[in-house]
């Protein structure tokens, strides 16, 4: 598959709203000590979340085809682990471990700089596979080799699923056209095969149901907010990430896009836009 690029500073500014936004129910489904495949892993920002939630694997393995975004994980790791005195250890440079010296319970993790498409001959090595904020760049050919090929007894975590809807407070007239649009633009085709968008989430029940894999669904939206300059920031990196895909697209009517892009910016400056931006966070036990 082509190579979708993502910086570890958008990675970064995102981590604390996906931190909160992940289903608390999550913690019944994925349990520790068991291996865990994290497929497109980036800087590690999933694995972060269960330390936060004190959930420990013994392996864990991080997968991505961006070898910049692994290297970061020790560090940004390391800056997590301070803050709440959990020590990590470097094993090597692709491997390193947390170690909780209050109840003794080790995380080890390792990293794998690969395609996704070659994870598919790896999944029956683990007992959970995670995906993070990754199932709307996956094409309908690599969900069915992974229903089709995965084993039964294991667990699939697919967190903050896009759903394709995003609401606004402050409504605007052209806010459902600049959403199609979105969403339009993020169904294109990568290395021959067309990257799904929302309508994974449809596929992948349509697979869970087809193979009697249990499937549940939780809401995991993220609620954007202008009342802070960190919120304000934040608000703005998110709205580029709408706009930017959208003022290159050449089917999106330019005019529309600069006149909504600015009236956005102007709540955000103002205090008082508020973003709701649709996420499902979904369990598969097979
Ligand atoms: C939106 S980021 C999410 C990263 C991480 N899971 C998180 O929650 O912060 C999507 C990640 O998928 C990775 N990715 C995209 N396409 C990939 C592919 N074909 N093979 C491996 N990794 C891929 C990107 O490099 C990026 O790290």
């Amino acid at each position: 598959m082509k190579k979708d690029h993502f910086t570890s500073t958008w990675l970064a500014l995102r981590e604390p709203y996906d931190i909160l936004s992940r289903n608390k129910n999550l913690k019944k489904f994925i349990r520790q000590s068991d291996r865990i495949l994290d497929i497109g892993a980036g800087t590690g920002a999933f694995s972060r979340w269960c330390l936060a939630n004190n959930i420990f694997f013994e392996n864990m393995m991080l997968l991505d085809h961006d070898q910049r975004l692994l290297n970061n994980t020790q560090r940004i790791t390391s800056r997590f682990c301070k803050n709440r005195k959990l020590i990590i250890k470097k094993v090597s440079k692709k491997e390193f471990k947390v170690e909780d010296p209050v109840s003794n319970l080790t995380f080890g993790f390792k990293t794998l700089n690969k395609d996704l498409s070659l994870s598919i001959n790896l999944i029956n090595n683990f007992d959970v596979l995670s995906m993070s904020a990754l199932i709307d760049l996956l094409s309908f050919n690599y969900l069915k080799k992974l229903f089709n090929k995965i084993k039964c007894d294991k667990v699939i975590a697919m967190t903050l699923c896009f759903n394709g809807k995003i609401n606004w407070n402050d409504k605007n007239s052209y806010d459902k056209y600049i959403v199609n649009e979105f969403n339009r633009e993020q169904q294109s085709i990568k290395a021959g095969d067309i990257s799904l968008g929302y309508r994974s989430i449809d596929k992948v029940k349509q697979l869970s149901k087809k193979k009697k894999f249990k499937i549940t669904i939780y809401d995991s939206s993220w609620r954007l907010l202008s009342n802070t300059d960190d919120n304000k920031n934040f608000h703005h990196k998110y709205l580029e990430t709408l706009y930017k895909p959208l003022k290159r697209n050449k089917y999106t009517d330019n005019k529309i896009l600069e006149k909504w892009y600015i009236s956005k910016i102007k709540l955000i400056n103002s205090g008082s836009l508020e973003t709701r931006v649709g996420h499902n966070d979904i369990i598969i036990e097979t």
